[in-house]
């Protein structure tokens, strides 16, 4: 049996593409798995992204195909990953996810697991809101949300500063955006994949 898990993220710098990839290492775990990773659709400027120097940091995951909205029905799963912004989604993502109206319509994501990861600049950034609010569309939808348990213990680690919550994997940016995902968050990341995945092949084993 083959479970399909989508890994539908935005990221401008990178840090959610790294974790991007941790989720789909964790998935890649579960017997059947087919896990795609795909980035939702640019809205900035290329000149604006030039001069942030983001565009040479996407040059890194430039390969990763560009989500269509109506691939989501194939889904078994699908794992979202966007960074914050003001405490919420971006711009980017919401965009895409305002083009699953058709699918809304069908029905079509009714009963599929949906999850959500994220990235801010700051240690109380908004991590949580980001990823709670992104719930809210995902209930829309009928979808079936799933987060990170605390029977991953790393999201207790007290010895360092750490994203990872209860919601979903995170990590902290910085903000000049100099830190990268640490081997917890990352940890956090692939826990969060592989029990996403063995939720889906539970559900659809029936
Ligand atoms: C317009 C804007 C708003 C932002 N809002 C927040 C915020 O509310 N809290 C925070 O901690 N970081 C905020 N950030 C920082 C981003 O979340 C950070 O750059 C991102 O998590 C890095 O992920 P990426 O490398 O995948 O793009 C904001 C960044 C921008 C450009």
């Amino acid at each position: 049996m083959s479970i399909n898990i989508q890994i539908i993220f935005y990221s401008m710098y990178g840090h959610i593409f790294t974790m991007a990839t941790a989720v789909a290492e964790g998935a890649r775990q579960v017997k059947g798995a087919d896990v795609s990773l795909f980035q939702v659709p640019e809205l900035v400027p290329d000149e604006a992204l030039e001069k942030s120097g983001a565009k040479a940091l996407r040059d890194k995951f430039s390969h990763i195909p560009i989500a269509e909205p109506d691939q989501l029905a194939d889904a078994d799963a699908i794992i979202f990953g966007t960074p914050t912004r003001f405490g919420n989604m971006t711009a980017q993502m919401r965009n895409f996810l305002d083009q699953t109206g058709g699918l809304w319509m069908k029905g079509a994501l009714v009963g599929k697991v949906g999850s959500v990861f994220t990235s801010t600049a700051t240690q109380h950034g908004g991590q949580e809101t980001t990823i709670t609010s992104f719930h809210t569309t995902l209930l829309h939808q009928g979808m079936i949300i799933v987060g990170v348990p605390y029977s991953e213990p790393r999201l207790m680690n007290m010895e360092e500063i750490t994203g990872g919550t209860p919601y979903g994997a995170s990590t902290l940016a910085s903000p000049d955006g100099s830190r990268q995902p640490s081997e917890n968050e990352l940890a956090i990341a692939r826990f969060q994949g592989q029990h996403v995945a063995e939720i889906a092949r539970k559900l659809k084993q029936g």
